[in-house]
């Protein structure tokens, strides 16, 4: 879905006639509210009675309403004029804005703490930092929706129900929205989505706090310029074992809801995709909630995919498809306002309007709407207290900072002892920029408490020079006194580089992997007027990024990715710096950074084994999945695997020791490979099964337990089996035989599974 307060435009690709007739929601409800406290009438119904199960609470409602008053419910699904859902003032029914964003904070209308973005949350590799985010998240967008709610307002983006978050794989380097997903491996990113999922939502026995949307639903990874015609060709393989998984951890968390994406699959498109979203989503993974189709992906069927006539068969073959929920921007252009014409023409029943309508309002009980407020906890959360309080300011700082990948430090240059520093220079286009390092789906104003690299330094050293040498991160004019005057003499260089939305966005895939513009140039002279003197690199972008001059050239003696720190930039960057508590740089990069493009198969090619990812990646890349340095060193040793052999379907357990032998405190992301060795199908080259980010004191060691989950070990025939075999392990802070590798071991071990081969979902 787009982020329709900035640059949706430019993708509209029906003409619609816009002739306003937009429900006024606010004030339809501000007159039923009335009705229900003279009345008093109103509260007898029994969808209104705590005492009676959800389930009948949700059909009484239902059954209370006229085929209009349904179709209006699923037609509504709250972009721009389509929104809210429609009050229904003789049941004291409010309206319902389902369209929000929570990707990383409440932040699509309105202040919010604004976290880092979510591929900068998947390089933490910790589910524990996810949830803390998620769960502030929460906090923060039930807050709003409470100011919001008392005082009537329904436009987009003041709900509680979230379009978030992003499981798209991480399949091409030059996708625009690679910056919103969790990187490009199924299982940490499944292992993220659950925590996120079970963070918003909550823990309470009977309301949710707010309800996730796990989008794009499904192999929606790129190319985003041609999305709503593309059709991506996609093996079974590929769907099981690449492009769905995280969606079954999503559903297994318990996700309220599901985006259907805007392209095709082998043909069909998304939306109207049967055996993704009942066959798949329903009958096999059990999913209960809401489908919502993304913004005008009905829309455009008739239109761009040529799939249907009009909208009224769009209408049809969607909602038997299994799509809830439609995202249109239109009133008048809204395919699911022609389910009236569907149901006439016998496309489709009223029966199964009501099933569809079911899990929408469920959704809304669980919320608490129809509970007395007192009953729900949530309804007492207040914005002054909760949102941007100084809790998750300092969250989106330590978020910031777990973020971080150092990918060099020669002669550990870094951390950097500020007093020893007279002038530190602070250049390149992101060192006081202020609108793009939040990156996409960030708040419309530049936060309340948003520094840069810029003005966070400032807080550490006197004299800082500032040349940008380029207005903007494209850099295509450069003017290179910036860099002389504010590099010669310095002490100490930051260098800030990178990408920003200018280049890499929603609907703009990059063309290339090399730095922006003029910007390798900058790098250049930054290093050339330095004289000597240390240059650090910070990198701002998702997308990798060729650098392999920065990488070799010894001028240059440390590079930080950053990713789009947002608000907590300059806090984050400084503390990381100079190593302040807990600030040891430990992240790892969530996508391989190949050498070059031709390492990789085309944007619009989802075979995988034509060697997409990590998984199946041919060659060596210039930077491998999992890498990421830190100020400290570590060992691994005692690798123990607890049975040498094992049945099919059962999960394995391992146990290591990780030692800090350097002198600092921190972080270690340890990872778990596996390795089929002798597989009857063609299988990954090595397949991320564990993770664990653990701080370990300078000089200190822990021990620490994996499962290894029998659905790991599955391979693709016909359907996901576990065969008998030899599997190989891998436990260590990176990958096993990397070129570009850690000074820290990978220790090694393997187990068998016996027994005859098993179809995975005859395992539980
Ligand atoms: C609510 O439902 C319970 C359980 O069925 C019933 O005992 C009770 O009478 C109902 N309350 C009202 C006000 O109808
Ligand atoms: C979630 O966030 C709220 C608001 O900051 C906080 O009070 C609560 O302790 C957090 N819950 C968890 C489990 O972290
Ligand atoms: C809460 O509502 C008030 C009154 O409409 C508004 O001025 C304020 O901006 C809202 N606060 C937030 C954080 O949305
Ligand atoms: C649908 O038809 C239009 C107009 O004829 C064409 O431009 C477009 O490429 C077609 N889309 C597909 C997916 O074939
Ligand atoms: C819409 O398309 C369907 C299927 O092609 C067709 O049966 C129906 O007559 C069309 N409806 C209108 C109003 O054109
Ligand atoms: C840094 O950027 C801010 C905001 O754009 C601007 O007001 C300020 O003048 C810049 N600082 C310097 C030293 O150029
Ligand atoms: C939102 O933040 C801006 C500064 O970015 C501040 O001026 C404004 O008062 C804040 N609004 C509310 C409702 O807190
Ligand atoms: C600050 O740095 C500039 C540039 O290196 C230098 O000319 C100036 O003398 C420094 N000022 C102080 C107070 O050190
Ligand atoms: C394997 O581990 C998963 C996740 O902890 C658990 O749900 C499952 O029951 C385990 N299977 C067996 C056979 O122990
Ligand atoms: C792998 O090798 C083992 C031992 O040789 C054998 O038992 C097993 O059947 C083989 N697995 C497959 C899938 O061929």
């Amino acid at each position: 879905m787009a982020d329709p307060s900035r640059r949706f435009g430019t993708f509209l690709v029906i003409t619609v006639i816009s002739i306003c007739c937009l429900v006024d929601g606010s004030s339809a409800w501000k007159s039923a509210t009335k009705d229900s406290q003279s009345g008093g009438m109103l509260k007898d119904f029994p969808f209104r009675n705590t005492s009676l199960p959800w389930e009948k609470r949700v059909d009484d409602l239902i059954g209370r309403l006229s085929l209009d008053e349904m179709i209006l419910q699923l037609a509504r699904g709250g972009a721009r004029s389509n929104g809210p859902a429609p009050p229904v003032p003789e049941l004291g029914i409010g309206p319902h804005q389902w369209n929000n964003e929570c990707l990383r904070g409440a932040v699509a209308a309105g202040n919010a703490t604004s976290f880092p973005e979510a591929l900068g949350l998947s390089a933490a590799f910790s589910t524990d930092l996810i949830f803390k985010v998620a769960n502030a998240t929460a906090y923060e967008v039930r807050a709003k929706f409470n100011n919001n709610s008392k005082n009537n307002r329904y436009s987009d983006h003041t709900g509680i129900s979230c379009f978030s978050p992003v499981i798209n794989i991480m399949r091409h380097p030059l996708w625009g929205r690679n910056q919103e997903t969790y990187g490009e491996d199924p299982y940490l990113t499944g292992e993220l989505v659950k925590s996120f999922v079970i963070a918003l939502q909550g823990n309470h026995p009977r309301y949710i706090i707010a309800n996730a949307g796990c989008k794009h639903f499904a192999a929606y990874c790129g190319p985003d310029d041609t999305r709503f015609q593309f059709d991506a060709k996609v093996t079974d393989v590929d769907l099981f074992q690449t492009y769905l998984p995280a969606f079954k951890e999503c559903v297994k968390a318990g996700s309220y809801s599901v985006m259907c994406s805007y392209n095709s699959v082998n043909g069909i498109p998304a939306c109207a995709n049967k055996r993704l979203l009942t066959d798949i989503l329903r009958d096999d993974w059990g999913f209960k909630g809401y489908v919502v189709s993304d913004e005008l992906a009905m829309e455009i069927m008739p239109v761009s995919h040529n799939f249907t006539k009009n909208y009224t068969e769009t209408a049809a073959k969607s909602l038997t498809a299994g799509c809830n929920l439609d995202l249109a921007r239109n009133n008048v252009a809204t395919v699911y306002n022609y389910l009236n014409d569907a149901v006439t023409s016998k496309m489709i029943t009223v029966d199964l309007i009501k099933k569809r309508l079911h899990p929408l309002f469920y959704t809304r009980f669980r919320l608490g709407e129809f509970d007395p407020p007192e009953m729900n906890p949530f309804t007492m959360l207040e914005v002054d207290r909760v949102v941007e309080c100084p809790e998750h300011q300092e969250l989106a700082v330590q978020a910031a900072i777990k973020t971080f990948v150092l990918l060099k430090n020669e002669e550990n240059t870094l951390p950097v002892d500020f007093k020893s520093v007279n002038t530190l220079a602070v250049v390149g286009p992101f060192a006081n920029n202020s609108d793009e390092l939040s990156g996409d789906y960030a708040p419309d104003t530049v936060p309340r408490f948003f520094k840069n690299p810029f003005q966070g330094l400032k807080d550490s050293v006197k004299n800082v020079t500032l040349g940008q040498g380029c207005d903007t991160p494209i850099c295509d004019k450069y003017q290179q006194s910036q860099i002389a005057m504010a590099v010669t003499g310095a002490d100490f260089v930051v260098v800030c580089l990178g990408t920003g939305v200018g280049v890499e966005t929603e609907g703009q895939d990059r063309k290339k992997i090399s730095l922006p513009g003029k910007q390798l140039q900058l790098l250049k002279d930054a290093v050339m007027f330095a004289s000597g003197k240390p240059v650090i690199l910070l990198l701002f972008n998702a997308g990798p990024l060729d650098i392999s001059w920065a990488l070799s050239n010894s001028g240059v003696n440390a590079i930080v990715e950053c990713f789009y720190p947002s608000q907590a930039t300059g806090e984050s960057v400084r503390r990381m710096l100079i190593n302040a508590p807990g600030a040891n740089p430990g992240g790892r990069l969530p996508a391989t950074w190949p050498a070059s493009l031709d390492q990789v198969p085309a944007i619009d090619d989802y075979d995988m084994s034509h060697g997409s990812t990590y998984r199946y990646f041919k060659g060596e890349p210039l930077i491998p999945f999992g890498y990421g340095m830190s100020y400290t060193t570590f060992s691994y040793s005692n690798l123990k695997i607890d049975s040498s052999s094992i049945k099919t379907c059962q999960n394995e357990t391992l146990h290591v020791t990780v030692s800090n032998t350097g002198a600092l405190d921190g972080d270690e992301v340890t990872q778990v490979y596996i390795k089929w060795v002798n597989a009857s199908v063609p299988t990954p080259n090595l397949q991320l099964v564990g993770f664990s980010r653990t701080e370990i004191k300078a000089k200190g060691m822990v021990s620490l337990t994996f499962t290894i989950e029998a659905r790991m070990m599955a391979v693709y025939k016909d359907q996901l089996v576990i065969e008998p075999g030899t599997i190989e392990v891998y436990v260590g802070g990176q990958q096993p035989n990397q070129k570009m590798s850690l000074s820290s071991n990978v220790l090694q071990g393997s187990f068998k599974i016996t027994g005859s081969t098993v179809p995975l979902s005859k395992c539980q």
